[in-house]
C-alpha cells in the first residue's frame, strides 16, 4: 500500500510517499526556518503563509520523486494535530480536497504518533512490542508505553516547557540562532568543562513527569548582564545539554525498570541529539532506537508510516484540524 503523507503542523511543509509503512519512495520537506531564524522563533501567521505557497509544489515533487502518478496512490494521510491551528488547516484542507477529487481514502494522523513511527522507517529490525517511547520535540516531552499498534499508554510528560523548547530558549540566551537544539549540540562539542550544578528539576519525583522551565531560568540568571566568551558559550551549552539529557534519562530509566521493557524508542526532533542517543544506550542498558536526524524532525514520511500501522480512514467531510490532539 502506497500512502501519501502530508505534514504541516509547525513550520515545515512536508509530503512523502511511503510503501507499507516502512519504505520511503520520496520525502520532501520545505522549511521556512530561515525566516524564523531572523525572528528567533516561529511566528504562526508567517509559517502558515509560507505553507500555503509551498504545499502544492511539495506534494507534486513528492509524487514526481517517487515516480508515481495520482492513480498509484492508495490513500492520503494528513497530520490533523497537535500543532499550530493555521498551519494544520493548510495540510488538512489540501488533503481533503485531494481525497475528494482523486477519490482516495483519507487517514487523519496524530503528529505525535508520527514521530514514534519514524522508528519503523527503513529499519530492517523494527521495534517489537511492548516498547517504551521517549518523545522529545519542540512542543512535547512524553513517556509512552506502547503495548501494540492499537494500545498506547501515556505515562507522563512535561509540566511546563518541552525539552526542545528548553534548548531553543537557552540557546537564545547564549546568543545562538534558532532552532537551538542543533546549535547547542554543536557548541557543546567544543566544551572544555561541564558545570553539573545546573538544575535537573523533578528528578526525584515518583511520577514520570518532567520540568524544564527552572533550567531555563537558571541559565537566564547565570548569563544576565554578562558578555560570554565563545568558550564560555560552549561550556554552558554542554552543561545545558547534560542537564536536559540527565532529566530525560532519569525518568526513562525508572520507566524501563518499572515496566520491564527491553527496548526504548527515541522520537521527535530532540531524538536527533547525539549526546542523548549515546547516553541512552549507555545508561538504559536496553536496545535503543533512533531514526536518522532527517526523520526525527518533522517530515511527511513519519505520517505515512503511522497511517499505515494505524489505518483508520474517515469520510473526507469528517476530518478536522485539532491543535490540542493528544494520546
Ligand atoms: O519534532 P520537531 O521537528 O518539531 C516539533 O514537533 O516540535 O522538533 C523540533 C525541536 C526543536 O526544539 C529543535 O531545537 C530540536 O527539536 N532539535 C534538537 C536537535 N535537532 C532538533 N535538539 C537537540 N539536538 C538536536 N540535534
Ligand atoms: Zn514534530
Amino acid at each position: 500500500m502506497k500512502i501519501l503523507g502530508i505534514e504541516t503542523s509547525c513550520d515545515e511543509t512536508a509530503a512523502a510517499v511511503i510503501e507499507n509503512g516502512t519504505k520511503i519512495l520520496s520525502n520532501v520537506v520545505a522549511s521556512s526556518l530561515e525566516l524564523h531564524a531572523k525572528t528567533g522563533g516561529i511566528i504562526p501567521e508567517v509559517a502558515a503563509r509560507e505553507q500555503l505557497k509551498s504545499i502544492i509544489p511539495v506534494i507534486e515533487t513528492s509524487l514526481k520523486n517517487a515516480k508515481l502518478s495520482t492513480k498509484d496512490v492508495d490513500a492520503i494521510a494528513v497530520t490533523n494535530g497537535p500543532g499550530l491551528i493555521g498551519s494544520l488547516f493548510i495540510g488538512v484542507e489540501t488533503a481533503k480536497t485531494l481525497a475528494y477529487s482523486w477519490s482516495k481514502p483519507i487517514v487523519p494522523t496524530n503528529h505525535l504518533f508520527g514521530h514514534i513511527y519514524a522508528n519503523w522507517l527503513e529499519n530492517p529490525n523494527p521495534p517489537a512490542f511492548p516498547t517504551l517511547a521517549l518523545l522529545v520535540s519542540g512542543g512535547h516531552t512524553e513517556l509512552v508505553l506502547l503495548h501494540s499498534h492499537d494500545k498506547f499508554e501515556w505515562l507522563g510528560g512535561t509540566r511546563d516547557d518541552a525539552a526542545g523548547e528548553c534548548f531553543d530558549k537557552t540557546a537564545r540566551l547564549l546568543g545562538l540562532p534558532y532552532p537551538g537544539g542543533p546549535q547547542i549540540q554543536k557548541a557543546a562539542e567544543k566544551a572544555e568543562n561541564i558545570d553539573n550544578s545546573l538544575p535537573r528539576p523533578m528528578s526525584d519525583s515518583k511520577d514520570f513527569d518532567f520540568s524544564f522551565s527552572g533550567l531555563k531560568s537558571d541559565v537566564a540568571r547565570r548569563v544576565a548582564d554578562k558578555t560570554l566568551s565563545q568558550q564560555e558559550v560552549c561550556n554552558l551549552a554542554a552543561s545545558i545539554q547534560a542537564a536536559v539529557v540527565d532529566s530525560l534519562l532519569i525518568k526513562t530509566k525508572k520507566a524501563v525498570e518499572k515496566y520491564k521493557v527491553k527496548e526504548v524508542l527515541l522520537a521527535g526532533g530532540v531524538a536527533a541529539n547525539k549526546h542523548l542517543q549515546e547516553e541512552a544506550k549507555k545508561r538504559l542498558q536496553v536496545k535503543v532506537y533512533s531514526a536518522p536526524p532527517r526523520l526525527c524532525t518533522d517530515n511527511g514520511a513519519m505520517i505515512g508510516a503511522a497511517a499505515f500501522f494505524q489505518y483508520k480512514p474517515v469520510p473526507w467531510q469528517e476530518i478536522k484540524a485539532d491543535s490540542g490532539l493528544f494520546f
